[in-house]
């Protein structure tokens, strides 16, 4: 007989569940078998107690067994996607999928929205007018094969144990946890039907993950289930210290998106999409290393492909492609304001916790689920680290259309910036790397 009382009280107490035991409690919740306030207990228990390997790839496999799984194989090609564990500026899968798609390779993309003051691919996508991204199985199915691409969100039918517990975790205090993190990124990411995966692990005040220990073992995690499931793996751990180029806000993302795929080079952002794109071409075999993925994913952008591929996938979608070519007719927010720099210095650091914070209260993320975004909303910047600014001249610039109290946001966003006379040593944005091909 099953008790879920009792499996809460063996994690509690610090021992080991056997898969069996984890498969009937992951299941029993599925079907509305085990209430919230049981789950929730689980979760605490989990959060303080941790998980072993063999725990966490049986609550992995329970989770993606919760619902369907696809299998993509009738479609030609080694079928790879990308996932970043979340930062602030984070708009890489808007340029990167349409790039590898480009070269060759077929990207189905399942993506999420913000959460909490990170922001979502779903929600930069949404910001194109008509642009969706709720595609039933056989249209995502059928798009991958015909165009070679597709963004989408998930839906009721993949992982739905994950949808549940992770609005669960999110009002229990219970995010931050390494092996619930892993299995709720794994077990939709292989739902989804790929062969490859590429892990954007980020480290960094805005970051899940703040210190390079965690995010190494969050990236250990990830690779040991991704490797259990037979997938190849590569892993990246890389900064969340500042945001990632200048535009931190949904239309604001997509419209600096646009430009780079249109060949305009930022360092930062360009500098990690290159790398991701190499090696997700690499690990779709259309490419002998990350290096040569790499040179095919820079000719994709210089030759207009990756520009190309993009606008198909947003007329597919539904998209408006006048307003992705045209991005200066996309109107912008009604209000509008520059924060100046108060002292003359370099440019030491820009929190992004900060601003990605700031970019909430703009409008651009949400502040408890009902909340609408307001894909106009958010933050420019006008100058990064080791930037030399003048008293007086322009660090960043925000945009909104609510009636938030201004001087105050714009507070929170001088203060994210912090300066000094030296100028800083420039930090590495590619930390470490992992890779089991398999
Ligand atoms: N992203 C996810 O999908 N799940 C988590 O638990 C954290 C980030």
């Amino acid at each position: 007989m099953f008790h879920p009382v009792d499996l809460i009280i063996r994690k509690r107490n610090g021992d080991a569940l056997s898969a069996g035991d984890i498969h009937a409690l992951i299941d029993a919740y599925t079907h509305g078998k085990v209430p919230d306030y049981q789950m929730s207990a689980f979760l605490m228990a989990t959060f303080l107690n941790g998980l072993s390997s063999e725990e966490a790839a049986a609550l992995t496999e329970s989770m993606l067994h919760s619902g369907i799984v696809l299998d993509l194989s009738d479609i030609p090609g080694l079928k790879v996607d990308k996932h970043s564990t979340g930062g602030v500026g984070d708009k890489i899968s808007l340029i990167l999928a349409p790039i590898v798609a480009a070269c060759g390779v077929p990207v189905p993309m399942i993506s999420g929205r913000g959460l909490g003051h990170s922001g979502g691919t779903l929600d930069k996508l949404e910001s194109i007018p008509g642009f969706s991204v709720n595609l039933d199985i056989p249209t995502y199915r059928e798009q991958l094969r015909s165009l070679g691409i597709v963004m989408i969100g998930q839906t009721d039918e993949i992982a739905p144990a994950d949808r549940k517990m992770y609005a669960l975790r999110d009002v229990t205090g219970t995010v931050e946890c390494i092996p619930l993190i892993a299995s709720s990124i794994m077990s939709k990411k292989l739902a989804e039907g790929i062969d490859g995966l590429v892990l954007d692990v980020k480290c960094g005040k805005g970051a899940f993950m703040r210190t390079m220990e965690d995010a190494e073992k969050l990236a250990k995690t990830l690779m040991d289930i991704s490797v259990a499931f037979g997938k190849s793996v590569v892993a990246w751990i890389t900064a969340m210290d500042q945001p990632l180029g200048y535009a931190v806000g949904n239309w604001l993302e997509m419209e600096e998106s646009i430009r780079c795929l249109q060949g305009e080079h930022i360092e930062d952002l360009m500098e990690l999409t290159y790398t991701l794109a190499g090696e997700m071409i690499f690990l779709g075999k259309v490419a002998d290393s990350p290096e040569e993925g790499r040179y095919l994913a820079e000719k994709a952008v210089s030759s207009g492909a990756a520009f190309e591929k993009f606008v198909q996938l947003v007329d597919i979608q539904g998209g408006d492609v006048h307003v992705v070519k045209n991005p200066d007719s996309m109107p912008s927010a009604t209000m509008q304001e520059t924060i100046h720099a108060p002292e003359a210095g370099y440019v030491y650091s820009v929190d992004s916790l900060s601003i990605g914070k700031a970019a909430v209260q703009l409008g651009a993320g949400r502040r408890t689920k009902e909340d609408t975004i307001d894909p106009t909303a958010g933050i420019i910047l006008h100058r990064k680290e080791g930037d030399y600014v003048h008293p007086g001249q322009p660090i960043a610039t925000l945009y909104t259309n609510q009636h938030v109290h201004i001087p105050g946001v714009a507070a929170d966003i001088k203060n994210a910036f912090a300066f000094s006379k030296e100028k800083p040593e420039a930090r590495p944005l590619l930390m470490n790397r992992y890779a089991t091909i398999l």
